[in-house]
């Protein structure tokens, strides 16, 4: 990081107010380090000094005028001093087809970056975590998207057996270390550097530990657990460590429909699956681990909560079962006021749910070495939104809840988290539109959850039917259909995170305000189910200084307890998916600006600030996606003629940038 001359996000708006306004709101500004809204301008009609970036479709990163966007790493970067870098321009002639490919991609980044996690080094380094969510052989390999046209990628894998090989060192993990010096890079000699990829082994911790659907004897022998699969969003501990969060990975698995399987592992399938032939990505043509036929516990050892040290490669690394096993998209952690550790944890398919787990046992600052399994004893929740705006915490704790008990099939805690959401379904949790990412403010604990989008959610004849449920709408989920997506905010009772209670409301309704109508208030019953294009933004009624957005994804604060919300999905006018920022409280509650717009293809996640606010790291993930090798629809960021790069980018103000040698 520069001097502390170097402008911070936070100065460069402020300086932006008008003087009148700061004057009148310096008091607080010196007072704290979160800006309360009356210091916001109030007659300026914007809630912040920069220039709203006007949504596009153009093939690279726009920012506003007085920022700077670097991308600090790309996919294929080594991540060794002398190591071998990808060379973006020779994708398209089969360069990871060659020998090798696959052995250096396990040394560079990753392909599609998602979830990220900023760790502090001594000396203001800095340490990076970053998911690879999965691959995308249209993008890699010439000739895939030919095979899927002739139905024959099966055969492509058989013949190049090589392409799962590199498609398996390209997922997972990165750890790498960030150096700042006018602009954000990464250090190629740094020895934290590391990847964590599809065959890296793990163990597993927690009530599943020794369960034995996840001990079966498989391929890899007994109890092995070989790589990380799917990683999307995750989160961060008080001590340290990376939690990645493993989502869609019955993607990878295929063959279900030829398996024999033994009643306790068809009942895990029955919520949280495999693909019945093929899996997305035809790894079982190449690796029997793949084939659920040949290895049908497999599966089993993806959908959890994985926890990894960036700072020391020694450490084990561990799926926290405690966690539950479903489609994990973030681990959102907080202290409760006693001093446990509340992890907030979402469901990312159409009708699942959101989870809380606390630990049984309190951090200690003091002792690290006492926080290294703090995560495998606890309480896991399910959340019920109820119709008059409260919610309960459900427990999902075996034997105590007579739906979790050996009458109906439950015989240990272990069962509990292994059919986590057969267990939700039970216990009567309220079913969502996909919940995502979950973002705390800072000052006050208030909890912020994305629900990405819903297309099923249906009324009537057009309702559903989805394991236990046939919803319709409801408060929490007000849209049938919900394109969207919306953004719900709880307050858990006295602020605690520990708490068993909680009062909620929808935060936001994404869409195009000018387009479908924007409601000043919300109906909480009646008057249900809002069509799919009202939108709501927290009661903000100008539309005219809105931008619009959908498909919230990852979220993040501010220290200033401003949101940023970043998108995945197709934006109103197809422009492309981007980054947003709206106040959360006072007058300008609600007030979604854009903040950047992102390249072709792609969507925008991670979303983590440095502590001081001067940088906001982003992830770009799949520039190019729905093109190919041959018909490429984005050559971010190389330009020219190279492969899309899934990358980091760094965005901070113009005037923080003191470049390399001036
Ligand atoms: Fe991987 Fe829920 O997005
Ligand atoms: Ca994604
Ligand atoms: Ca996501
Ligand atoms: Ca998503």
């Amino acid at each position: 990081m520069t001097s502390s001359s170097s402008e911070t996000f936070r100065s460069l708006l402020r300086r932006r107010l008008s003087r009148r306004t700061l004057l009148r709101g310096s008091a607080s500004v010196l007072a704290c380090s979160t800006l309360p809204a009356s210091v916001w301008p109030q007659t300026k009609g914007a809630p912040f000094g920069f220039a709203r970036v006007t949504a596009s479709r153009e093939d690279r990163v726009i920012v506003p005028e007085g920022y700077l966007s670097d991308v600090v790493i790309r996919w294929g970067d080594a991540l060794t001093a002398g190591g071998e870098s990808l060379d973006a321009r020779r994708v398209a002639a089969g360069g990871l087809l060659e020998r090798g490919a696959a052995a250096a991609q396990a040394r560079q980044f990753g392909f599609n970056c998602d979830g990220i996690g900023l760790f502090a080094l001594a000396d203001s380094r800095w340490l990076m975590c970053v998911n690879h969510e999965f691959p995308i052989p249209d993008l890699m390999f010439p000739g895939w998207a030919e095979a899927r046209r002739n139905r024959t990628r099966h055969e492509l894998v058989r013949a190049r057996p090589g392409t799962v090989a590199y498609m398996q060192a390209s997922v997972g993990v990165s750890v790498v270390e960030l150096e700042y010096d006018g602009a954000w890079g990464f250090r190629r000699d740094s020895r934290f550097n590391r990847r964590i990829t599809a065959t890296t082994a793990m163990q597993f911790a927690g009530p599943a530990e020794n369960h034995a659907l996840l001990a079966g004897v498989d391929a890899d022998g007994p109890g092995r657990v070989l790589g990380t699969l799917c990683n999307c969003a995750g989160g961060t501990t008080p001590w340290g460590t990376y939690l990645t969060a493993e989502e869609n990975t019955d993607d990878f698995f295929g063959n279900l429909e030829q398996a024999e399987l033994p009643s306790g592992l068809a009942r895990a399938y029955e919520r949280f699956g495999a693909r019945a032939r093929e899996s997305i990505y035809r790894w079982e043509f190449a690796d029997a681990r793949f084939d659920v036929a040949r290895t049908p516990h497999e599966p089993l050892k993806f959908g959890w909560i994985v926890e990894i040290d960036p700072h020391d490669a020694t450490q084990p690394i561990k799926k926290r079962t405690a966690l539950g096993r479903f489609k994990h998209e973030a681990a959102t952690t907080v202290l409760t006021a006693d001093g446990r550790v509340a992890v907030y944890m979402g469901d990312d398919q159409v009708f699942e749910y959101f989870y809380k787990f606390v630990t049984a046992g309190r951090f200690d600052p003091a002792r690290p070495e006492r926080n290294r399994d703090l995560l495998d004893t606890g309480t896991l929740y399910a959340a019920k939104l109820n119709e008059d705006g409260s919610g309960e915490w459900l427990p999902l704790v075996w034997n105590e809840h007579p739906e979790l008990t050996p009458a109906r099939g439950f015989h240990s805690q272990g069962d509990v988290v292994v059919y986590c959401r057969e267990a939700a379904d039970r216990v009567g949790a309220t079913p969502l539109d996909r919940p995502e990412d979950v973002a705390v403010r800072p000052v006050d604990g208030r909890v912020y959850l994305s629900c990405t989008e819903n297309t099923e959610r249906g009324e009537g004849d057009a309702a559903p039917s989805v394991g236990a449920h046939t919803p319709g709408s409801d408060a929490a989920n007000p849209r049938a259909p919900n394109p969207s997506g919306h953004i719900l905010e709880l307050i858990e009772d006295a602020g605690d995170a520990g708490a068993m209670r909680f009062r909620w409301e929808v935060f936001m309704l994404a869409g195009d305000p000018r387009a479908g109508g924007l409601l000043a208030a919300l109906p909480r019953t009646g008057d249900l189910p809002l069509a799919a294009d009202v939108t709501y933004f927290a009661g903000f009624a100008d539309p005219g200084k809105l931008s619009a957005f959908a498909n919230p994804d990852n979220l993040g604060f501010d220290g200033d307890g401003n949101l940023w919300i970043v998108t995945d999905g197709t934006q109103p006018g197809d422009n492309n998916n981007g980054c947003f920022v709206c106040p959360t409280q006072g007058e300008w509650r609600g007030a979604v600006r854009q903040f950047m717009s992102g390249p072709v293809g792609a969507e925008v996640c991670g979303c983590t600030f440095t502590p001081d606010d001067r940088t906001l790291f982003l992830t770009v993930q799949h520039p190019g996606e729905g093109g190919s090798v041959e018909e490429p629809r984005s050559h971010w960021p190389d330009g020219g003629d190279a492969a899309p790069r899934s990358s980091l980018i760094a965005i901070h103000p113009e005037d923080a940038a003191r470049k390399v040698g001036e």
